[in-house]
């Protein structure tokens, strides 16, 4: 045991051969956690000032759509949903899970004509770059959009979006919640563009092993990753990714959950219905192949708020 953990690349090829009891006896294979057991992991550490940086970095670099996608692929999503939403939205736009900007600096570099700006993010680094970059009417707040009643308390917003599937980052309950302030804070008939992956085509269960010899997300300095991921549920609802990091310079292997929840349109549709969304359209996302092997295209689902009772 401690000869393997001293040895990332044994312990990787162990892993490999015998998945992650050869490595760690004792822990449970992924794929037998239970919905609750998935729901209950602790999720990416966003708010972490380090993994924060970190993640940064990781959204700044251009030749990489892991963290924040490619300009110009950011600019051809907004090319898709523009003559939609300019026609119809007034562009007051609320934008939780906002990331460092990159979405706002797009959409003034597309001559969106945009009159308030609100972001929120979790990620202390991503905020504080957002702020030193944000352009005249564009304003960012730091914090979980699972709060987002109290960090934005303004109303009347004409476009709201998610972006880059961070719907799939909310389990359900806390999604109704998220769709239901969306729904208070736009005016009616205002849009709601949420990107969703697509729905899971089948089980997963596999493993593989990295090695980053300068560095990742999750540890600077050369280190192994020993990266699993799961579907749970019958038929799947969700899928976690386990990230055991060795040979970092910390003295015990950390290790990092991803949580990426599964919806199907009918659901979205309820969801969306339920917070005062009629589903206007439904849009492939072009060139956004998720990561998830097995998961159908990613879709841009288009809500509009019904009017409220007079
Ligand atoms: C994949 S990035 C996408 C960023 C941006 N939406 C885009 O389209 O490029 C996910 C972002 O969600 C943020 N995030 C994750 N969970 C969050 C939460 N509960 N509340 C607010 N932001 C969150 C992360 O900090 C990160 O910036």
């Amino acid at each position: 045991m401690e000869t393997l953990l001293s040895n990332p690349a044994q312990a990787g090829a162990a892993f490999m051969r015998g998945g992650i009891s050869a490595v760690f006896p004792g822990r449970a294979p992924l794929a037998s956690l239970s919905v609750p057991e998935a729901a209950a992991l602790a999720p990416m550490p966003y708010h972490d000032p380090v993994f924060s940086e970190r993640m940064l970095r990781l959204h700044l670099d251009t030749t990489t759509d892991e963290a924040s996608r490619r300009p110009e692929l950011v600019a051809a999503h907004l090319d898709l949903l523009a003559p939609f939403l300019l026609s119809s939205a007034r562009l007051e736009v609320l934008h939780p899970a906002c990331g460092p900007g990159l979405i706002a600096e797009a959409m003034v570099r597309a001559g969106w004509e945009v009159k308030r700006y609100v972001g929120v993010d979790i990620g202390p680094a991503t905020v504080r770059h957002a702020r030193d970059h944000a352009p005249p009417g564009f304003d960012y707040r730091h914090g979980d959009a699972r709060d987002l009643e109290q960090l934005v308390p303004e109303r009347d917003f004409g476009l709201a979006m998610l972006t880059y599937e961070t719907l799939n980052l909310f389990a359900h309950a806390d999604l109704r919640e998220l769709l239901a302030r969306v729904g208070d804070m736009l005016v009616d008939g205002g849009i709601f563009v949420a990107e969703c992956r697509g729905p899971l085509a089948g089980t997963i269960d596999q493993r593989r092993v990295h090695r980053y010899p300068k560095g990742s997300l999750f540890a600077d300095g050369p280190h192994v990753i020993l990266d699993e991921w799961a579907t749970i549920g019958s038929p799947p609802t969700v899928v976690v990714r386990r990230m055991t990091v060795l040979g970092s310079s910390r003295e015990r292997p950390e290790v990092y959950h991803s949580v990426i929840w599964s919806y199907s349109i009918g659901e979205l549709s309820g969801m969306f219905e339920e917070a005062g969304f009629d589903i206007v359209d439904v849009l492939a996302v072009p060139e956004a192949a998720s990561d998830v092997p097995d998961a159908v295209g990613n879709v841009f689902v288009v809500g509009r708020r019904r009017n409220r009772p007079a």
